[in-house]
């Protein structure tokens, strides 16, 4: 990829307002996939999300505009409707945010959306569910999960580990950007998910099974707060383009788990970084004595 003459990168903060300037000058499109994106993380500090998510995409909307950039996908989530207890929602749903994080993907959606009725600009939404897959930031469940196992560290299950995510494979989700940047509406907004909804508790079990390790090495430990219990989303107006995912989830976990075996010194340098602070801040409580024990639940 980076050896395509077609290829550049910029390296530069997207609030930044003369960087973005000229990185999107004769544009055929603008994917917004630059976000501050852990929950955990914008409940300890919710500004960097405000920042980056909200006012960053004010940034590019504006360069859209006086560029006439012909093409403008905002890279969304399904988290800003918020929790589910039965069915799944849909795109025309109402917007009800938990987070810091995914109040500020909420926003930004609403700005999109103004943008789209007020200055006419192309846009388009997307909002995706749990993405899974190899090069994902240890802060994620599924690759925290995983890379503990393999160091036989802990694994930090939140509350009562009932909570219900829908995993997508990060090639499908892919994918279906794509199809949207290409043939979706102008002014659409399509949900992106992976049909494969999961209990956080019985994903911790299957890593914990393709690695050949017990359930000792699960910790039950304080919960997120405001942790949204399920989330499920609608994708029948994005399969109407042609889309379905290709990877089976059992296939993608094995090769996922697979794909951290095999590249341990990926990880393990992120791991030693700015990671090894937020980890030991955030997960406090799995270093303090009495921290074995289950509660009751
Ligand atoms: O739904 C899409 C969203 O998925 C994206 O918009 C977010 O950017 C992305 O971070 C992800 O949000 P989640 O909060 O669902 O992902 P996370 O991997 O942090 O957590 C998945 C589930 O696992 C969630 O119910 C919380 C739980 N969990 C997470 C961590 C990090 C634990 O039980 N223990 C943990 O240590």
């Amino acid at each position: 990829m980076e050896h395509e003459p077609r290829y550049s990168f910029v390296h530069g903060d997207i609030c930044d307002e003369q960087v973005v300037e000229s990185a999107v000058a004769g544009a055929d499109a603008i994917v917004n996939f630059a976000a501050e994106t852990h929950v955990d993380r914008s409940i300890s500090g919710p500004q960097d999300f405000i920042r980056t998510d909200v006012l960053g995409t004010h940034v590019l909307l504006e360069a859209v505009r006086r560029h006439g950039i012909p093409r403008y996908l905002q890279v969304s989530t399904d988290e800003v409707y918020g929790s589910v207890v039965e069915g799944s929602f849909i795109e025309t749903d109402p917007l009800c945010p938990s987070s810091p994080y995914s109040a500020s993907k909420a926003g930004a959606d609403m700005l999109v959306l103004a943008y789209r009725t007020t200055f006419g600009l192309p846009v388009l939404i997307t909002r995706s569910s749990n993405n899974y897959g190899p090069y994902q930031y240890p802060e994620k469940m599924i690759p925290l999960f995983i890379t503990n196992a393999l160091d036989g560290q802990p694994l930090p299950v939140y509350g009562d580990g009932r909570n219900v995510r829908d995993w997508i494979h990060v090639q499908d989700n892919c994918a279906a950007l794509d199809l949207v940047l290409r043939q979706g509406d102008e002014g659409q907004i399509y949900n992106v998910g992976g049909g494969n909804e999961i209990e956080n508790l019985t994903l911790t079990h299957t890593i914990l099974q393709a690695l050949g390790l017990g359930e000792d090495l699960i910790r039950f430990v304080a919960d997120r707060p405001g942790h949204d219990l399920r989330y499920s989303v609608d994708c029948s107006k994005l399969r109407a383009l042609g889309w379905q995912p290709q990877v089976p989830v059992g296939e993608g976990m094995a090769a996922t788990v697979a794909w951290y075996r095999d590249n341990r010194p990926w990880w393990e340098k992120i791991k030693s970084g700015e990671w090894r602070r937020y980890y030991e801040v955030q997960y406090r409580e799995l270093h303090e004595p009495d921290s074995e024990a289950a509660p009751d639940r």
